[in-house]
């Protein structure tokens, strides 16, 4: 709230400042500047050093004076130091420009703009570590996450710049301990210390800084026990990804206005506290994989505002709490992965606040009875069941309905009978993955009129028939359509790439438009209508018995990354057009009877053999004579194809930006059959 105060504050004056015609730069900030400019090693967009009013410049707003007080250059692509390029006075004077405007004023360091109020460096590529000394005494906001600084984090922040509300340092590569350092800020609102590499325990001070509101230090080295024993103002607190152990204390009626609480991935254990169960404030719980024991014995009566509740991965014990209908706001529950046995309870019918519930590996039984519980829930929207029923039937009750449900995910329950028909009544899907059971018969043609679905999984049945043409009038896969909205707020967690940064993503709900018919005993041919399905990442048809030729409108599939046509009894040529796939990344049709001469250039420069073997009839680059047969290739069945979904960036968009939606991933299995095991990992 405050922090969007501020921003207003800030723009309001912003924009009364705009009206009059741009003030002159103060020549002490604008030397700065052009220190900064020019030691970045590419140029700064909308800088140039020949206009001498640095008040013109991108990102750089004055106040009436022509002194700068906001600075912005968040996703500018900078690259640079800090310390060497705008702090070393050496380096400065030898600066050509530097030399022409200094007009033997000293340089004063970014650091030290005394009008500053707001200075966002976040997103580039600064490095280097902080300078020695900070001195914006009108600092209000100070953003340097997501760059690659490094070392400790002591500068003294709050001892010169005694009204910084907002200080975010997030996405670096800080380490040493959380330093005294913050101590001193008196008014600061939000702390953000996530993706780093902090150590050591987390002081109880921070609890107690009077205005603080917001605290993150997600992802980092702490280790040790939470700890506190003053009231602290805290609304978000979110400490996971890190070390600390033992028992949670039972501190919360420390924090009176505690919304957000988040510890999941530490060594934490014992049962959740008496104050958390009981807290009036707290919203959202995320305590997923730790080892937490005992009972979930929430005390709904207390808990008024509690939205979300995820525990996935602990060792919580005993049934499906029944009361959990009580809590009048819970909306998310996820308690996948605990040793939770028995049913969902009679309780939870018409659970109205209820839209995402996922009870993953979990020892449920009665699968026919849950669902009749479970359609009586008006508002849920996604289901998530794997791995918690053991060999019963798919229910077939026609009556079943799920009027809003977008995401229904019952694989690896080794359920038989046939795919029922009460998935036709619901409209709204989007999601719907069935795989890993024992399903026979036919896949039913009303799937294909399900207006909204993108993402289709029945692979590893026992499914028979040909497919039914109508999956390829499938109209979201025949449009392009990223807008696949989360229907529930995720917590946000972090992941680390290759070089040890960290980035965020979301758990939430988010497929590639994907149709998985593999591993069934599917007759027939590859219609070529399925070249219509433009907005398909994912067509996996191997392991089944389809015949036929394979259609050269599959050319017309501009979005396809995984395209596995192996071991089925296809014939005829590979169509040249599928050399123009150019997001094709994962493709096979191994083990067929194809012939001819395997098309070359484009992505198939980049396939191996494997993507090609097991045709007599081939010839090609890699196959030098069609008269030399099977040679001796090394059969890897299930290398081929399979990837996990975090690598298909186009879809997810983990190129672009860092909301990068995972969520099957969590929810999922992950002790499938070995077969399965590269699929959702
Ligand atoms: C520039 O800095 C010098 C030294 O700090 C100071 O004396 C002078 O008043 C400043 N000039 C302006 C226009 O602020
Ligand atoms: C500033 O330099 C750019 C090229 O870098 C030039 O196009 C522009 O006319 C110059 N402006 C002034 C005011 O000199
Ligand atoms: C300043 O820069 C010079 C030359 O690059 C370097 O030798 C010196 O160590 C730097 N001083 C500081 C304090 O960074
Ligand atoms: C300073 O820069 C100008 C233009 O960029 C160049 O012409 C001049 O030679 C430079 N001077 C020195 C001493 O490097
Ligand atoms: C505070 O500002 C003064 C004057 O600019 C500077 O010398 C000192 O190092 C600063 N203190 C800290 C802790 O940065
Ligand atoms: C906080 O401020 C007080 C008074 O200015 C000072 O004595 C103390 O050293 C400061 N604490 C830290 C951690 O800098
Ligand atoms: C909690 O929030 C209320 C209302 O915003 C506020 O008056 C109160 O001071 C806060 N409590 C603490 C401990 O910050
Ligand atoms: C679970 O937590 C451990 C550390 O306790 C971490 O290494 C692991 O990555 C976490 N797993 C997930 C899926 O977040
Ligand atoms: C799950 O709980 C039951 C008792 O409720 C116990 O017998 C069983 O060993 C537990 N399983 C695991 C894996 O902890
Ligand atoms: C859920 O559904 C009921 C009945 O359809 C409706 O009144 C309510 O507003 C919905 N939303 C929530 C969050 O309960
Ligand atoms: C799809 O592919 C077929 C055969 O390659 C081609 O004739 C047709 O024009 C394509 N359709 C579209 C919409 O691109
Ligand atoms: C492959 O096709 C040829 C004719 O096109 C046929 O003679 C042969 O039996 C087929 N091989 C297999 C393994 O189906």
């Amino acid at each position: 709230m405050n922090t969007l105060w501020l921003y207003t504050t800030i723009i309001l004056t912003t924009f009364s400042l705009k009206a009059h015609s741009n003030p002159t730069c103060n020549p002490n900030d604008s030397m700065t500047l052009k220190h900064f400019m020019n030691g970045m090693e590419s140029p700064i967009p909308g800088w140039t050093s020949n206009s001498s009013n640095c008040c013109n410049w991108d990102g750089v707003t004055c106040d009436l004076s022509g002194n700068v007080i906001k600075l912005e250059l968040s996703k500018k692509k900078l690259v640079g130091t800090l310390v060497n390029s705008f702090t070393n006075l050496t380096n400065l004077r030898t600066l050509n420009l530097s030399r022409n405007l200094l007009k033997g004023t000293p340089p004063v360091s970014l650091f030290h703009l005394q009008c500053l109020q707001v200075l966002d460096l976040s997103a580039n590529e600064f490095s280097g570590s902080l300078p020695d000394s900070v001195n914006l005494p009108m600092i209000q906001l100070l953003d340097i996450s997501d760059n690659n600084f490094e070392g400790p984090i002591a500068v003294g922040f709050c001892i010169n710049s005694t009204g910084i509300k907002v200080l975010r340092l997030g996405v670096n590569y800080f380490d040493g301990e959380v330093p005294l350092e913050f101590e001193n800020c008196s008014v600061l609102e939000e702390l953000s210390l996530d993706g780093n590499f902090v150590s050591g325990m987390l002081p109880e001070y921070l609890f107690r800084l009077p205005r603080l509101l917001r605290l993150t230090v997600q992802d980092n080295a702490i280790s040790g026990q939470l700890r506190n024993s003053e009231v602290s103002s805290l609304v978000y607190l979110d400490v996971s990804l890190n070390y600390i152990s033992g028992r949670l204390p039972d501190f919360f009626h420390l924090f009176p206005n505690l919304s957000y609480f988040a510890a999941h991935s530490n060594n934490l254990d014992g049962r959740m506290p008496f104050s958390l169960v009981n807290s009036r404030s707290i919203s959202s719980v995320v305590l997923r994989n730790n080892s937490f024991s005992g009972l979930i014995d929430l005390n709904c009566s207390a808990m008024l505002n509690l939205k979300l509740l995820d525990l996935v991965d602990n060792k919580f014990t005993g049934s499906i709490p029944n009361n959990l209908p009580a809590c009048p706001l819970l909306k998310t529950i996820d308690l996948g992965g605990n040793n939770l046995t028995g049913q969902i309870p009679e309780t939870f019918k018409s659970f109205n606040s209820l839209c995402y519930l996922s009870l993953s590996m979990c020892n449920l039984n009665n699968l026919s009875g849950s669902l009749q519980i479970l359609h009586t829930c008006p508002n849920l929207t996604t289901l998530v069941l794997s791995r918690s029923f053991d060999n019963e039937e798919m229910p077939s009750d026609a009556n079943l309905q799920f009027k809003k449900l977008k995401t229904l995910v019952i694989p690896s329950c080794k359920l038989t009978g046939r795919i029922p028909v009460w998935l036709n009544g619901l409209t709204k899907l989007r999601i719907l993955d069935l795989s890993w059971n024992e399903l026979t018969g036919s896949i039913p043609p009303f799937l294909g009129s399900l207006q909204s679905l993108v993402y289709l999984d029945l692979s590893n049945n026992y499914l028979s028939g040909e497919i039914p043409k109508s999956l390829t009038g499938l109209p979201d896969l025949q449009f392009h359509d990223n807008s696949l909205e989360l229907s529930v707020e995720f917590p946000i967690s972090m992941r680390r790439g290759t070089n040890g940064k960290a980035f965020k993503y979301s758990y939430g709900i988010r497929f590639p438009p994907t149709l998985d018919l593999s591993n069934n005993f599917l007759t027939g041919p590859v219609w070529p209508e399925f070249g219509n399905l433009i907005n398909l990442h994912c067509l996996n048809l191997r392991y089944n018995e389809l015949s036929g030729n394979i259609p050269s409108s599959l050319g017309n599939l501009t979005s396809i990354e995984t395209l596995d046509l192996s071991h089925n009894d296809l014939t005829g040529e590979i169509p040249l057009s599928l050399v123009s796939l150019g997001m094709l990344r994962k493709f096979s049709i191994a083990y067929n009877n194809l012939t001819g001469i395997i098309p070359s250039g484009g992505q198939f420069s980049t396939f191996s053999v494997s993507s090609f073997e097991g045709n007599p009839g081939l010839c090609g680059e890699f196959v030098l004579s069609c008269v030399k047969k099977q040679k001796s290739f090394q059969i890897r069945e299930y290398e081929v194809i399979e990837e996990s979904l975090i690598s298909l960036p186009v879809w997810t968009g983990f190129g672009t930006g860092f909301l990068f939606a995972v969520i099957l991933l969590l929810v999922l299995p992950r002790i499938r059959d070995k077969q399965d095991t590269d699929k959702f990992e």
